[in-house]
């Protein structure tokens, strides 16, 4: 596996590759890699013939009160996780690199969409995960590129930047990879202390709590979200950012289950903030 830390070294060998006729695939990711990252070059191994992983701790995306600094970060931990998967090569830029001095362009998509859910307590989160995401596209240039379901509304705003400014790139999207007690994984779980991580749990019952709503007949997402909050407002150490029901491709809030709805959370469990979710797709 090879490591590069400029534009041009990935440009270079992503353009051999091609010269090859390889199909490319990019797994963006922040580093501090677990199973669901692990998944994500897993499907891309699986679907292209070179894989291209990104680990960078995006500054554009954390508002200032966020955790940019206290981000968890473990390079040499995380090539070892993406070589032994199979990935073919690491672009891990500093800052400097993605973000030229007088940098001032941004991607930003205009609509509700990143108000929704995430984009209501994080304003600029989503306008930073766009560029960066951009970027990246255009550096890598892949035929398509993989993410986590468990960031369902990244997923669904990347899908509307890809379409609007016609990126030739195929989105996958990957299913959410649990702890054995069900937890969903996710680097900030690294902040949780033991008792926080029993805690933690509320998220995913509350899932599991919808889910089963939804197989057992119940259509009106305000008593699906109602079971959810009460099921998450019953943990002391838990404090609701939001638990609604919304349209899986705009975000628009929906009242019953009808076509893709995502049911989607955020809860601080402690000072962590930690997000979980599931999709319906009603036919
Ligand atoms: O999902 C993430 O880890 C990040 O938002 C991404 C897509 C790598 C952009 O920085």
């Amino acid at each position: 596996m090879k490591i590069a830390t400029t534009i041009a070294e990935v440009r270079a060998q992503v353009a051999a590759w091609k010269k090859e006729g390889l199909r490319i695939g990019l797994v963006p990711t922040m580093g501090y890699l677990h199973e669901g990252h692990a998944s994500l070059v897993d499907e891309a191994v699986r679907q292209c013939d070179r894989v291209v992983a990104s680990v960078f701790v995006n500054p554009t995306q954390f508002s200032p009160n966020e955790d940019l600094d206290a981000y968890p970060r473990d390079f040499s931990r995380d090539c070892t996780l993406l070589e032994s998967h199979g990935c073919h090569l690491v672009f891990h830029p500093e800052v400097e690199e993605m973000y030229l001095p007088g940098a001032a362009t941004y991607v930003e998509i205009l609509s509700e969409m990143p108000k929704q859910l995430c984009g209501k307590t994080r304003p600029i989160h989503f306008r930073g995960v766009c560029t960066v995401v951009s970027k990246l596209f255009n550096i890598v240039t892949p035929d398509k590129a993989f993410f986590g379901q468990k960031d369902a509304q990244q997923l669904a705003i990347l899908r509307q930047m890809v379409r609007d400014l016609s990126y030739g790139i195929q989105l996958v999207g990957c299913p959410i990879v649990r702890e054995e007690d069900g937890l969903a994984k996710s680097s900030r779980n690294t902040y949780l202390n033991a008792e926080e991580r029993q805690a933690a749990l509320v998220l995913s019952q509350a899932v599991f709590l919808g889910q089963k709503m939804v197989e057992e007949g119940e259509r009106d997402t305000a008593k699906i979200v109602a079971a959810m909050t009460d099921h998450i407002a019953a943990q002391p150490l838990a404090r609701i950012d939001y638990v609604s029901a919304v349209d899986g491709i705009t975000m628009e809030p929906v009242s019953s289950i009808q076509g893709t709805v995502l049911v989607a959370m955020a809860v601080y469990i402690g000072k962590t903030r930690l997000i979980d979710n599931f999709i319906v797709e009603d036919v």
